[in-house]
């Protein structure tokens, strides 16, 4: 925490980073610090929301520079720099353009903020969470993906929708990996404590698991020129104040098994409690066989990538 004030620096000022830096900012979570390669970009964000702070009673505390040094001492470290996904492009043609850049931004962590928390949010999110724990070498502790987060709420949404209620009363969980292979649990979805398998029949809550898996396609495809960033940007600052706050949100997130599901040495979406010294616990939920089934799939579908396409493992 640096002069007692905490700080949170966002790599990359794009779509998602820029909306999660305004989102910490309207949170009033502390110094924010936007980073891009490209200063004007992240400079000219930081102004404009530093300006937007006397409409929105916070104080202007963001800034944007394109230098590592000016990210020293921050608690938490969100990266979203990278390329989003066009039409037709899976998150898996990502992986060797964003691994380049996440390397890069890994060594710049390591060097300016060894002590930080850091949240990957770029994508394909499974892999370059692991890329960026061997780039940091910091403890897998520390290094954290978000998608989880989203998913549920993509589901949320869908559920509020079918049942007719607020997004308020929904929980949905997701686990597993921010792609196809994404595991919506409907036993584990309630809304106000009442499961969906009570209040949907089976045809919907199938419907509403495969638009949840397909969600960032959905949005890919509309957008025609880049991919979603509100709902993203949002749920990473989520964690970054469940972790500066101590706060132990119990939350699906990507993070390092070691054993938990039957699987080690990968990460993938589940739930964890998230406080200042990162993932303090990954939860073990008892799922029946198909669950557990289609979870290790997903772990072992993205296992396969870390070795064939990143020659992790
Ligand atoms: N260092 C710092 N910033 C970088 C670097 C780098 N090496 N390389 C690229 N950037 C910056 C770009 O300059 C750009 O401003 O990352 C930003 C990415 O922003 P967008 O192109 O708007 O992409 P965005 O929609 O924000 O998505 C970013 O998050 O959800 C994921 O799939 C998405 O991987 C993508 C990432």
């Amino acid at each position: 925490m640096a002069n007692g004030k905490r700080k949170i620096s966002v790599i990359g000022a794009g779509n998602v980073g820029a909306t999660c830096a305004f989102s910490l900012a309207e949170r009033k979570l502390g110094d924010i610090v936007m980073l891009d390669i490209f200063e004007g970009f992240a400079k000219g964000k930081a102004l404009d929301m530093s300006q937007a702070g006397q409409i929105l009673n916070y104080d202007g505390i963001v800034t944007g520079t394109s230098s590592y040094e000016d990210i020293s001492g921050s608690d938490v470290v969100i990266v979203t720099s990278g390329f989003p996904r066009k039409p037709g492009m899976t998150r898996e043609d990502l992986i060797s353009k964003n691994a380049s850049i996440i390397s890069e931004v890994g060594a710049g962590i390591k060097d300016h903020a060894p002590d930080s928390v850091v949240i990957v949010v770029t994508n394909p999110l499974d892999l370059m969470t692991y890329h960026m724990w061997k780039a940091t070498g910091f403890p897998h502790q520390r290094v954290i993906g978000q998608a989880g987060i989203l998913d549920s709420a993509r589901m949320t949404h869908f559920v509020a929708d079918a049942v007719g209620v607020s997004n308020e009363d929904v929980h949905a969980m997701v686990l597993g990996g921010h792609g196809d292979t994404m595991v919506p649990l409907p036993r584990y979805t309630t809304v106000s404590g009442i499961p969906i398998t009570q209040l949907l029949d089976t045809e919907t809550i199938e419907s509403i698991g495969k638009r949840t898996a397909g969600g960032g396609g959905e949005i890919v495809k509309l957008l025609e020129r880049g991919s979603a960033f509100y709902a993203p940007g949002n749920a990473a600052a989520i964690m970054a104040e469940s972790v500066v706050g101590d706060r132990k949100r119990l939350l699906p997130c990507s993070a390092y098994l070691t054993g938990q599901y039957g699987m080690e040495d990968v990460y993938i979406g589940v739930p964890v409690i998230l406080g200042k010294n990162g993932v303090e616990k990954i939860v073990e939920l008892n799922l029946e066989q198909d669950e557990l089934e289609r979870l290790q799939e997903s772990g072992s579908f993205y296992k396969s990538q870390l070795s064939e396409v990143l020659g992790w493992g």
